[in-house]
């Protein structure tokens, strides 16, 4: 089902330099920091998983990153670049689709596209076709989204994050609203896609498991404010079953270090 495209990102050097970030809000009037003094380096082409209880500031920072909130302290660079504003280099994928809903499957593809104007409009349906194919919807183009189900949009979302070729695509728990058996098949083809594309990533997620699944480093926030509290790097084999033995363990033993406990497996 998926199809193997030539990568774009070379796993190289620094893709994304998070550096002594703190970012405040105005909460019950007064400025509250929700998430002090953090620091990430991503590398390019590596896919990280930030995992935290609800409140820690993960979704603060991944719009830190998209450059739709700024720091009060700190700066996040990509490659040599300070971050001042959204840009199409780093894309936000979110829990809702949030496809158009009066194009069909491939317009929403090609809307990614249409800022290039330098690509010939059959070369546009042909990429489209083509990042559509890859999340396994090549037969649906012409389905309109009201015909898609969840897992199906997310899919759509995700061909058209794809065919904008960014820098770093940002998800903010693109799977959290999705039935078991979907979330599954979509850590698989996600994998697949990621392993061909080798993308940098940023996904956040509540579910650990998740996070061992897909990353290549899971990072563990705590809350308020949020701060980083632990890394992992996972260096085990894809594609990964998020159902196998050793994932589980890996996923507890992170979970333990979470809650302060020891790990119960011997090594990560
Ligand atoms: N625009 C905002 N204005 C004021 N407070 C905000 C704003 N955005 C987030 N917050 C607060 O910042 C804190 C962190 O929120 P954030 O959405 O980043 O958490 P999260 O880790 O993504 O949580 P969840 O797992 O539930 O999505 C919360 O206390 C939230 O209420
Ligand atoms: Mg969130």
């Amino acid at each position: 089902m998926v199809a193997v495209v030539e990568s774009r990102a070379e796993v190289t050097g620094t893709e994304l330099s998070i550096r002594n970030v703190t970012k405040q809000f105005n909460i019950k009037g007064k400025s509250t920091p929700v998430i002090k003094d953090i620091s990430l380096e991503v590398r390019a082409g590596e896919f990280v998983c930030i995992v935290g209880p609800s409140g820690c500031g993960k979704s603060t920072l991944l719009n830190l990153v998209a450059g739709l909130e700024h720091p009060e302290e700190g700066a996040i660079w990509e490659a040599k670049e300070q971050i001042q504003g959204p840009s199409r280099d780093r894309l936000m994928m979110f829990q809702d689709a949030a496809l158009f809903p009066w194009l069909d499957v491939l317009g929403n593809v090609m809307f990614s596209l249409k800022l290039a104007p330098q690509i010939p409009k059959e070369k546009r349906i042909e990429l489209a076709v083509r990042y559509l194919r890859m999340v396994g919807l090549g037969r649906f183009r012409r389905s309109f989204v009201h015909e898609l189900s969840g897992g199906m949009k997310q899919r759509v979302a995700l061909a058209r994050a794809l065919a904008a070729d960014p820098s770093i695509l940002l998800m903010d728990e693109p799977f959290a609203a999705l039935d078991a058996m979907t979330r599954e098949q979509l850590y698989f083809d996600l994998q697949h896609i990621w392993m061909s594309q080798k993308k940098t990533v940023l996904l956040v997620t509540h579910n650990i498991r998740e996070a061992v699944c897909l990353g290549d480093r899971v990072v563990l926030m705590t809350g308020s404010p949020g701060i980083i509290k632990d890394q992992f790097e996972i260096d085990m084999p894809r594609p990964r079953d998020i159902n196998s033995v050793s994932l589980a363990q890996t996923a507890t033993n992170i979970t333990h270090a979470l809650k302060g406990a020891p790990a119960v497996f011997q090594g990560i």
